[in-house]
């Protein structure tokens, strides 16, 4: 095919992934910072707040379906500048929740239960609903858009497409507790934080287009295995009705369900395993009894060193999303797919008996962060090489579906476990048992019918 000239310089798109990525890591991956002073401002329970957690998962990854439907038909830009505007007013819209009358909550009881009741629906609403349906637009379509400006490079350029995910994260974990300290409230964090959303979005729809049918970059001459698109020859460009008819389609659901559940049940109980294991430790180096009450400054240190491991799983969750790019457009994805996966099957029992030493928890915790995040890149990647990049916005979206199943139930599920057996043994257990059905699946897998028999 002769190259369609275009102006249009290709890292902006890569530019508008980065930023919109980067509003879904700050809608989602902080919230835990939130949990306490919600508690204490509205008399909310623990399971209470997380339910927010547990709507807005799921119902950013099922949006992410229409999302990416409506992404191939009106392109990406105003997907994702409709999808960002109604994620920012969500999360803004946080803020305009009133709180209770303070002497209620801090009285407790039946009453204070009740004066919570509507401000917690309103949450469910605003975070859970709006902001979810929007963050599924603004995540979808840039990691559809960033490779087809990248034949050359395309894992790399689904990797700047997710990477916000974890820097949004990193940046808002931190700035949101200063506001919160700040302002002795977390409800402005959710005003000032979704106006900042708000441009952002703004900004990474502009920076998000489809190239000219039959681009080709500059002084990019495809291999003789690929065409224009970087797609290889023998692989059919799949229409998204054949995509979902296909078992590998499905298959590669089940394992990305398991992945994501795996990860998403084990991810938010690291710190609380650090912080008892670390706990028992003490006490068995210094000869106190399992029920004795352990010094204040000891229980606040070991709170701390526990803190880091999650810190650390965030840095890998988000530098492989980009490293891991350029290793998968040479060797392909699915060695590494099983390599990482048969690692975090090992990481996840090797997490119980690490959490009674900081340094290995933290080593620990950043393998699996590692892993974990190498599937966003991963996952899209191997679908343009299976199916093609024309109906790549349909076919992913569909695709994620699976991590909104398994980030409402992953959570849930963990916390439940552990509750019920008093252990973080059992979930750690059950996430590496879920991990072993994804090895089978991934080892196994064959891509789907070629195009010459
Ligand atoms: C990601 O981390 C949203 O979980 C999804 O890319």
């Amino acid at each position: 095919m002769s190259q369609t000239p275009t102006s249009f310089p290709r890292f902006i798109p890569l530019l508008g992934g980065l930023l919109g990525s980067t509003t879904c890591g700050m809608l989602l991956y902080a919230f835990s910072v939130f949990i306490k002073p919600l508690q204490a401002q509205f008399g909310w329970s623990v399971p209470e707040v997380a339910m927010a957690y547990a709507i807005i998962c799921l119902l950013f990854g099922l949006m992410t379906f229409p999302a990416g439907r409506l992404s191939d038909k009106f392109g990406p830009r105003r997907v994702v500048l409709i999808g960002g505007v109604i994620m920012s007013l969500g999360f803004f819209m946080v803020s305009t929740i009133t709180p209770p009358d303070p002497a209620v909550i801090a009285a407790g009881g039946d009453a204070a239960r009740e004066a919570g009741r509507t401000p917690l629906y309103l949450l469910y609403l605003y975070y859970g609903v709006i902001a979810g349906l929007g963050g599924g637009c603004v995540y979808l379509p840039p990691i559809a858009t960033a490779p087809k400006w990248w034949p050359d490079r395309r894992a790399m350029a689904t990797g700047f497409a997710v990477v916000g995910l974890g820097l949004g994260s990193f940046i808002m974990a931190p700035l949101a507790t200063v506001m919160i300290n700040h302002f002795g409230s977390a409800l402005p964090v959710f005003k000032y934080v979704g106006v900042a959303m708000g441009i952002m979005v703004v900004l990474a729809s502009l920076c998000l287009k489809v190239p000219p049918a039959g681009y080709k970059p500059e002084g990019w001459n495809p291999p003789a295995n690929l065409d224009s698109s970087g797609a290889r020859k023998e692989y059919r460009d799949y229409t998204y009705e054949e995509t979902k008819r296909s078992a590998q389609f499905w298959l590669l659901w089940v394992a990305y369900f398991c992945g994501s559940f795996a990860g998403l049940m084990v991810i938010g109980l690291i710190a609380r395993h650090g912080i008892d294991a670390m706990t028992i430790a003490y006490k068995i180096k210094e000869g106190l009894d399992i029920a004795a009450v352990i010094p204040e400054d000891v229980a606040k240190n070991i709170a701390l060193t526990a803190a880091g491991a999650p810190s650390v799983l965030a840095i890998f969750n988000a530098l492989v999303r980009v490293l891991i790019g350029p290793v998968a457009d040479k060797i392909g994805t699915k060695k590494l797919f099983v390599v990482l996966f048969s690692l975090q099957v090992v990481a996840m029992l090797l997490l119980f008996p690490a959490g009674k030493s900081a340094a290995l928890l933290a080593i620990v915790a950043g393998v699996i962060g590692w892993n974990y995040g190498a599937m966003f890149t991963l996952f899209p990647s191997t679908l343009l090489t299976y199916y093609g990049p024309t109906a790549q916005g349909s076919n992913y979206g569909l695709l994620f579906t699976a991590w909104g199943v398994a980030g409402f139930f992953g959570p849930y599920l963990g916390g439940r476990f552990q509750a019920m057996t008093g252990s973080f043994l059992v979930p750690f257990v059950t996430a590496s048992a879920v991990l072993v059905i994804a090895v089978v699946i991934l080892a196994m897998i064959k891509p789907p019918e070629k195009k010459h028999a």
